[in-house]
Parts: C-alpha cells; sequence; structure tokens
C-alpha cells in the first residue's frame, strides 16, 4: 500500500499545525453563545492551515454541500496540489454547542487517508457502537440488545456490569436506550455533545471512566470517529440511519447501494490513515486551549494508523502574530 509517497511522517506533525490553529481561533469564542461564529473562525484557520501542506487534498467529510457551506464544503480541494493525493475528513470544531457554553470536550480534529479510503458518508444520522482495544474481535454488535454488549464487555474486562459505563447523547430519541442501559445495572454518562471525543474516551476508560459507546450521532462523526479507532485501536460499528427515500437517495448518489449495511471500522477509514485532534475547552483526555501572557498553550492528540503511534503534544506557542 503506498503510504501518501513516504509523505505521511511528516504530515502527521505537520496536521498539529491544523487543528491547533483551528482550536486557537474557536477558544477566544469559547463561552461566549455563539456557536456560528465560533464554527466560522475554525474554519477559515483551519482552511488556512491546510492550504500550506504539500497535499493534492479533496475533503470529503466537511462543512456541508457546496452550496450550504462556502469554506471546507464536501469537494473542495485543498492544499499546496502538489503532493500525494488524499482525502480528508474535518471538523474544525466539534462540539459548537459546548464550545459556545464553555463545556468540556470540543475539539478541532482532522483525519486524512489515501484517496478513496474514507466512507463518503451523507450528513444524515448513523447509529454507532465502540468499545477501546483490548477487547476480543466481535464482542459489540450493534445489532444486539444493549444488555448483550454491555455483559460482554462487563465479561471481558472481567468486571460486573455496575462498574461499566455507557456513554450516550443525551437525547429524547435515546430514552429506550437509556432506560435499557440502566435496567442492565451499568452506570450512564449523559453528555450534551461530542460523539467524536466520546468514542475516542472508549479507548483510554482508566482515564476518562468510559467503557462503551452507544447511540445515534452525525454520520461525518462516526467517519472522524472511526478514523481515530483506526490509528489508536479499538472497535467500532454503524449503520445510516436513512429513514425517508430522499436520504436513500442522496446516500445512493455517493455511492451507497445497501441502505442497511453495517459499517466497521475499516470501512470507514480503509488504508493509511492520519489523526489528529486539538482540545478547544478542557476535556478527559484532551486539555483546553490556554491563553497565558506571553503564550498560548495547546494539547493535541496525533496518530498514525500505518505505525500505531499515538503523540501527544502540549505546544506552547510564543508567536502570537501567528494566531
Ligand atoms: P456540532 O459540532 O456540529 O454541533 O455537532 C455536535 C454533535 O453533538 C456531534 O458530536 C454529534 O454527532 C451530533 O452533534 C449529534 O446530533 P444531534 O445534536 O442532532 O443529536
Amino acid at each position: 500500500m503506498a503510504k501518501f509517497a513516504g509523505l505521511d511522517r511528516i504530515l502527521t506533525l505537520e496536521l498539529v499545525r491544523v487543528t491547533e490553529r483551528a482550536a486557537v481561533a474557536a477558544a477566544r469564542l469559547r463561552g461566549r453563545g455563539d456557536e456560528k461564529a465560533a464554527d466560522q473562525v475554525a474554519v477559515d484557520a483551519m482552511r488556512s492551515e491546510l492550504n500550506r501542506l504539500p497535499i493534492k487534498g479533496t475533503v470529503v467529510i466537511g462543512e456541508g454541500e457546496r452550496d450550504e457551506a462556502p469554506m471546507l464544503y464536501i469537494g473542495e480541494e485543498v492544499g499546496t496540489k502538489e503532493g500525494p493525493e488524499v482525502d480528508i475528513a474535518l471538523d474544525p470544531l466539534e462540539g459548537t454547542t459546548i464550545c459556545a457554553k464553555n463545556l468540556p470536550n470540543s475539539l478541532a480534529v482532522i483525519a486524512i487517508a489515501e484517496r478513496g479510503s474514507l466512507l463518503y458518508a451523507p450528513d444524515v444520522y448513523m447509529d454507532k457502537i465502540a468499545v477501546g482495544p483490548g477487547y476480543p474481535q466481535g464482542i459489540i454488535n450493534i445489532d444486539a440488545p444493549a444488555v448483550e454488549n454491555i455483559e460482554a464487555v462487563a465479561r471481558a474486562k472481567g468486571v460486573p456490569v455496575h462498574e461499566i459505563t455507557a456513554c450516550i447523547l443525551d437525547r429524547p430519541r435515546h430514552a429506550r436506550l437509556i432506560e435499557a442501559v440502566r435496567a442492565t445495572g451499568a452506570s450512564i454518562r449523559l453528555i450534551g455533545d461530542g460523539d467524536v471525543a466520546s468514542v475516542i474516551h472508549t479507548t483510554d476508560p482508566d482515564e476518562t471512566g468510559i467503557d462503551i459507546y452507544l447511540g445515534s450521532g452525525g454520520a461525518p462523526e462516526g467517519v472522524l470517529a472511526a478514523a481515530a479507532l483506526r490509528c489508536i485501536g479499538g472497535q467500532m460499528q454503524a449503520r445510516l440511519l436513512l429513514n425517508s427515500e430522499e436520504k436513500v437517495a442522496r446516500a445512493a448518489t455517493m455511492g451507497i447501494s445497501d441502505p442497511q449495511k453495517v459499517y466497521h471500522t475499516e470501512d470507514m477509514a480503509r488504508g493509511d490513515v492520519l489523526f489528529a485532534a486539538t482540545g478547544v475547552t478542557d476535556g478527559n483526555l484532551l486539555s483546553g486551549v490556554k491563553f497565558g501572557r506571553d503564550s498560548i498553550q495547546t494539547h493535541t492528540i496525533v496518530m498514525r494508523s500505518s505505525s500505531g503511534t499515538v503523540r501527544e503534544i502540549k505546544a506552547r506557542h510564543q508567536d502570537l502574530d501567528k494566531f
């Protein structure tokens, strides 16, 4: 498999600059109650940094269709246009509401993979289930009842079910799922937003307290989360929720012929994948941006599937004009 013509090692660290810039821009608008403004500055910052990368990049998961998103829209070409052809999934501000309210776990996120390796997912809901590394392959099953998945995870972890914590988005559509998980005796962490972070949290339960992620969220966020798990380890299954003819038709134009298909991690992010996320607000794994008198601090996780290396980069930026 071609490895971005040998550029992937260099690109890994270059990606850090991309998410750092977006995170710092968004963090300046933390807690201002203005989701749109925070998202816009993150998009601008990410785009200008991305356009410095030596790639022929195409945004496949982005800010939306071209007619609704002027920048980083699906199909936009980014990078210097000299270098390897890559597909890009990005979310300059994942958790816009979290950032606007200055609550935990908003991120600037990007994944890069060889052309054709990321699922071109429409902006619809996706059912998701995910666990971190160290479990036997196939331990989770998106079609099994919650109790079976929770009990399987508890058995494999060697703990009673009441020591398992599931993370679920706090939405009315999840009422029955929440009831079913509570009936098992497991604990639930209900989150307001931000399921990319939550899936990543399953990869380090000792630190985050999350063992399993369950429920539906955005399909684009699902692809980003799968890209992260491809690098760090873990298992994810997902199914697009194409509950109208219009959505089925839209998915078909993106090459999705089976609306019921169950996607495994590798179906959403194949081949060599790079992933980076920088904390905007403080979170369970990443600290948020800190503005000092003479410097700005950022905290980023960056990883590469081909080596499995996971780096955490705490950076102190003194060239404040750059931001
Ligand atoms: P935004 O960053 O676009 O606001 O998305 C936040 C988020 O919570 C995602 O993490 C999640 O996948 C999706 O929204 C859930 O959608 P909904 O809020 O419609 O339930």
